[in-house]
């Protein structure tokens, strides 16, 4: 079932939980998001990067892909499909005009005011869709940075006026988290994450969701945040499984078997985290 991300991450918040928000990049690891979770009776939302769009062959196709695959498969739990780290308001538009349930904009290397004003105009949109939105505010890191510079903490108060000044559903603020593999223990700043949540009183997001150890991510959870990112891990999940295959096999070029091969890893990977995360049986 395609459903915006509301009410699951609502009912996530309350029970203390968080989704898992998956990244895909083509069919196969849609279907492998997909069956797995649905074994695991599990909400599940699926993220799409511009890129990864651009790669799948565009908005539509990406949506199309989606809502096929969960027919044909008869895929019964909650599933968002949402535009991950949507630029502007055209891409936004684009991917709610195509079929997603979720959208982020995410317009925070821009200034307090152009960041209120750039989420405004999509969530105003958005809601003529029943499309939920997600907005960042501080500066999440990427694997370039160290845990200890390139990243802005966001603040309180500008997260609170961002909140009350646009009416998004979900607020992702950067509190020390990076994408990709970080370098030394990370640093989430616990306290500001609690106080945002209690302020703010909306489900928190956390990117960069590969590499945080686990009892860091339960006290994310604890803190307020319902909804959690997961990237890179599937990535390497799923090359591990191939790499391992291609050498021991020198002779198979049918691309099925070589995509399949990264099958077993990569839902195990998604099973640990969703037994982390406490989204089993949530469904
Ligand atoms: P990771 O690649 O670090 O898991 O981050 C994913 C993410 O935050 C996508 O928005």
């Amino acid at each position: 079932m395609l459903v915006n991300m509301k009410e699951m991450l609502e009912k996530a918040k309350q029970n203390k939980y968080a989704v898992p928000h998956f990244n895909i990049n083509n069919l196969e690891w849609t279907r492998f998001i997909l069956e797995e979770c649905e074994i695991l009776k599990s909400p599940v939302i699926l993220g799409v990067s511009e890129g990864a769009i651009k790669y799948m062959g565009g908005y539509k196709v990406v949506a199309d892909i989606t809502k096929n695959l969960i027919n044909s498969l008869e895929i019964t739990i909650p599933v968002s499909l949402h535009l991950d780290h949507g630029s502007d308001f055209a891409n936004c538009k684009k991917a709610i005009d195509s079929g997603f349930t979720s959208v982020m904009i995410d317009a925070s290397k821009y200034n307090l005011e152009e960041n209120i004003n750039k989420t405004k105009e999509v969530v105003e949109y958005a809601k003529k869709f029943n499309v939920t939105v997600e907005a960042e505010i501080g500066h999440i890191g990427g694997s370039e940075d160290n845990v200890n510079s390139g990243i802005l903490y966001a603040d309180v108060d500008e997260c609170i006026k961002l909140v009350n000044n646009t009416n998004i559903d979900f607020l992702a603020p950067a509190l020390g988290s990076v994408h990709g593999l970080y370098k030394g223990e990370p640093n989430l700043d616990f306290n500001r994450m609690e106080e945002i949540s209690k302020k703010v009183n909306l489900p928190l997001v956390l990117h960069g969701g590969t590499g945080i150890p686990d009892f860091q991510i339960k006290k994310a959870i604890a803190c307020g945040t319902s909804k959690i990112n997961v990237n890179t891990e599937l990535q390497i999940a799923w090359t591990k499984g191939v790499r391992i295959f291609l050498d021991n096999d020198t002779s198979t070029y049918d691309p099925r078997k070589i995509i399949k091969s990264g099958e077993d890893s990569m839902k195990q990977a998604i099973k640990d985290k969703v037994e982390l995360f406490g989204s089993k049986n949530r469904a």
